[in-house]
């Protein structure tokens, strides 16, 4: 599959790395195609990916894949262009940094960043996935002590062909799809964000871990 990935950091660069090894084909969209730390990933995630501005990294893609700060999200999808049709999977979290308080949910409860995406990507199929675990588990999800057992990927949207879509996407690297409902439920998984990050970076400080579905 086409990928385009907006956004080439922590994130974008952990799941284009391990959607190549897997055999996809990756487009980075990128403000400067010819920077130093883009060359570095290109060399380090493989011949089958490259790197161009948004727009026309986007235009030969299947999959849009949005890894952007949440303030920076509204102008670089604006930047992407004409995303109509496309499966557009939003990977942010609106983040925003209160003094006192910390990291919180910049919007909620009546709201979430997917729909928000949604409503600045016209005619594109919003999928909110990978959003509820840092990036160390993108470019690396086996676990030693799970056994049998595979980490899930939530994923939020509307449209059902393209969470199927996402969903091989996510089992491509190794997670279990968990449909999480619609594009509405990213209200849901938003927040559990916030879960994740608080768990991974207190006390003994360890981001690779993820959640898992025990059933019988
Ligand atoms: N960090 C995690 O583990 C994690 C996990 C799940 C979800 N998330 C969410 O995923 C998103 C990305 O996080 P990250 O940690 O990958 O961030 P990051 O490492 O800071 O990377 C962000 C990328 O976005 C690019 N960018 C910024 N403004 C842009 C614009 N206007 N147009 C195109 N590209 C632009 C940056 O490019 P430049 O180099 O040109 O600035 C950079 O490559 C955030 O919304 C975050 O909340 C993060």
């Amino acid at each position: 599959m086409n990928i385009a990935i907006i956004g080439a950091g922590n994130v974008g660069g952990a799941l284009g790395g391990s959607w190549a090894r897997a055999g996809h084909r990756i487009s980075f969209g990128v403000r400067d195609p010819a920077a130093e730390k883009t060359r570095a990933l290109l060399a380090s995630a493989g011949a089958s990916t490259s790197a161009a501005l948004p727009a026309e990294a986007a235009r030969g893609a299947e999959v849009v894949v949005l890894a952007t700060p949440w303030d920076a999200t509204e102008a670089a999808l604006a930047a992407a262009g004409d995303l109509h049709g496309k499966v557009l999977v939003d990977c942010t979290n609106p983040l925003k940094f209160t003094p006192g308080v910390g990291l919180e949910l910049a919007l909620g409860f009546n709201e979430s960043g997917g729909e928000r995406v949604a409503g600045w990507a016209a005619g594109a199929r919003v999928v909110k996935a990978f959003n509820t675990y840092g990036w160390e588990n993108f470019a690396n999800p086996r676990y030693p002590n799970a056994a049998e057992l595979k980490p899930v990927m939530f994923l939020a949207g509307d449209a059902a062909a393209a969470k199927a879509t996402v969903g091989q996407l996510a089992t491509d690297i190794g997670f279990e799809p968990f449909d999480a409902g619609a594009l509405r439920a990213a209200r849901e998984l938003e927040p559990l964000a916030l879960i994740w990050i608080r768990r991974a970076f207190s006390g003994a400080r360890n981001p690779h871990f993820t959640w898992a579905r025990l059933t019988r």
